[in-house]
């Protein structure tokens, strides 16, 4: 693993991890100053593509998505998820792993799942591919958008399928919606960092969809807070565009040739 892998390893008990989507250059060289990880999302369906579930996001949607998103990250450690029915078994998902490894040029990549998914992480990572797992909450294959971990025997699943991913040697694992004692538990019990979103401040950094958190998209969920109401000032912006045009105040003779 290089030094952008260990950094964030070196990061468990000492300092946040700071993660958030891109799935565009511009907002990538952004966000790319201040984290740890930038992760081209399957989040990018819903809010980009209005799909009802990640379910219809494809390789080539995040694979050219994804080389957008190369050219803004500098530091960044670069995660890309990788869609619905592209791993559904060990060759599948090495064939398509290093399509997006070499396509992309991203770092990792991010699968959802724990012991179901063992026989594919193991491989990718025998195979050198830097993986970053995801539990709690799995869009891909969720049934219900309820938060995981408040009964015993889904608390128990989830601590063994962290512990299964950590095993493995994932160097990280997004916890999506796990209640918060369970969320500290798990963080306590592995090796490797844990990524919240919805997961309380146990965990060792967290992630956000970064168009929720400026307000460029309008989710109304618990775990979202917006940081910036940025559609206003867009919204400003263009309001001052329109009004200088229409009253010939744009383009001034420095705009024109
Ligand atoms: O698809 C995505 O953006 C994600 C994050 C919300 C963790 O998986």
């Amino acid at each position: 693993m290089n030094n952008k892998f260990s950094k964030i390893l070196k990061k468990k008990n000492r300092s946040k991890i700071i993660c958030l989507t891109a799935y565009s250059k511009n907002i990538a060289q952004i966000i790319d100053r201040h984290c740890d990880i930038v992760l081209v999302g399957d989040s990018l369906g819903s809010v980009l593509y209005n799909y009802k579930s990640t379910k219809s996001v494809t390789l080539d949607i995040m694979i050219e998505h994804s080389k957008s998103v190369r050219m803004g990250v500098k530091k960044s450690l670069m995660v890309v998820d990788m869609p619905h029915n592209t791993y559904r078994n060990s060759s599948e998902a090495l064939k398509n792993a290093k399509v997006i490894i070499s396509k992309t040029k991203c770092d990792a990549v991010k699968l959802e799942g724990g012991k179901k998914i063992y026989n594919i992480v193991k491989t990718l990572i025998k195979n050198k591919i830097p993986v970053m797992g995801h539990l709690g909450i799995l869009p891909q294959s969720a049934k219900n958008f309820k938060a995981k971990g408040k009964k015993t025997i889904e608390r128990n699943s989830l601590l063994k399928d962290a512990k299964i991913l950590d095993e493995l040697g994932v160097f990280s694992i997004v916890l999506e919606c796990v209640e918060s004692s369970l969320a500290k538990e798990i963080t306590k019990n592995i090796k490797i960092p844990t990524i919240g979103i919805g997961a309380s401040v146990y965990c060792d950094g967290q992630v956000l969809v970064t168009d929720d958190l400026i307000g460029l998209n309008f989710i109304k969920v618990r775990f979202v807070k917006k940081f910036a109401n940025i559609t206003k000032q867009i919204n400003n912006a263009i309001i001052r565009f329109k009004n200088e045009v229409k009253n010939k105040k744009f383009p001034k003779k420095i705009n024109s040739y």
